[in-house]
């Protein structure tokens, strides 16, 4: 940092806000290969929060890659620098006393580390588990099909790696529960360390 960039330290802190709010907001990260289901439990998990009056929002591609970080491609270089800048802004929103729920593929472990060094105890990582033969067979978008006609380059899980997440903080083998019990799962765990 700048030495010239000095802190100003505000009167209201984290904690003052965690008070008023009567829980302790964090970030959800969910991991896992393109149509692995990231997005349907973040968003099933959201209403299920929601509805029980917590601040909640959800980031992903939708709303990042096509404004925030629309200057970036799949290169290894831009996902990273992808993954940083959505460490950054889900972690000025846990400050404002949101509960974030990120959905991004998230395939490196030195990444992963950093995000989980910089949030702390504010942070689940969820790896939402799924073999990329089912990925590929689902296929929502069509890209996996894309990709192996070599109209998309480095793609995850055909020519680009993911690494998977060797301990996260909870597993959904996706393919082998519901939708509902899968939200669950994490719901469970979420509940227990918000309060
Ligand atoms: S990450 O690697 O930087 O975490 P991110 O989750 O933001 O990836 O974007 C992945 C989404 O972008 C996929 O779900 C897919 O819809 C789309 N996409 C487009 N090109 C690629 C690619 N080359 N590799 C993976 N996903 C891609």
């Amino acid at each position: 940092m700048n030495e010239n960039i000095i802190p100003h330290n505000h009167e209201i802190t984290q904690a003052d806000r965690a008070k008023k709010l009567g829980y302790r907001p964090f970030l959800i990260w969910f991991v896992g290969l393109s149509g692995s289901g990231k997005s349907t439990l973040a968003s099933n998990l959201e209403t299920k929060l929601f509805n029980e009056g917590i601040n909640t929002y959800i980031l992903d591609g939708d709303n990042i890659r096509s404004g925030l970080n629309k200057d970036l491609d799949f290169s290894d270089e831009s996902r990273k620098e992808n993954l940083r800048r959505i460490t950054e802004v889900s972690n000025l929103f846990v400050d404002a006393g949101t509960v974030v729920l990120t959905a991004f593929i998230t395939p490196f472990q030195e990444e992963r580390a950093k995000i989980r060094e910089k949030m702390g105890e504010k942070y689940i990582e969820v790896f939402v588990n799924c073999p990329l033969e089912e990925c590929e067979k689902r296929d929502v978008k069509g890209l996996y099909a894309k990709a192996r006609r070599g109209e998309i380059k480095n793609f995850t899980g055909i020519d680009s790696p993911f690494e998977a997440p060797l301990s996260p903080d909870i597993e959904i083998e996706s393919h082998k529960l519901t939708i509902d019990e899968g939200v669950q799962k994490i719901y469970d765990l979420v509940i227990e360390k918000i309060k």
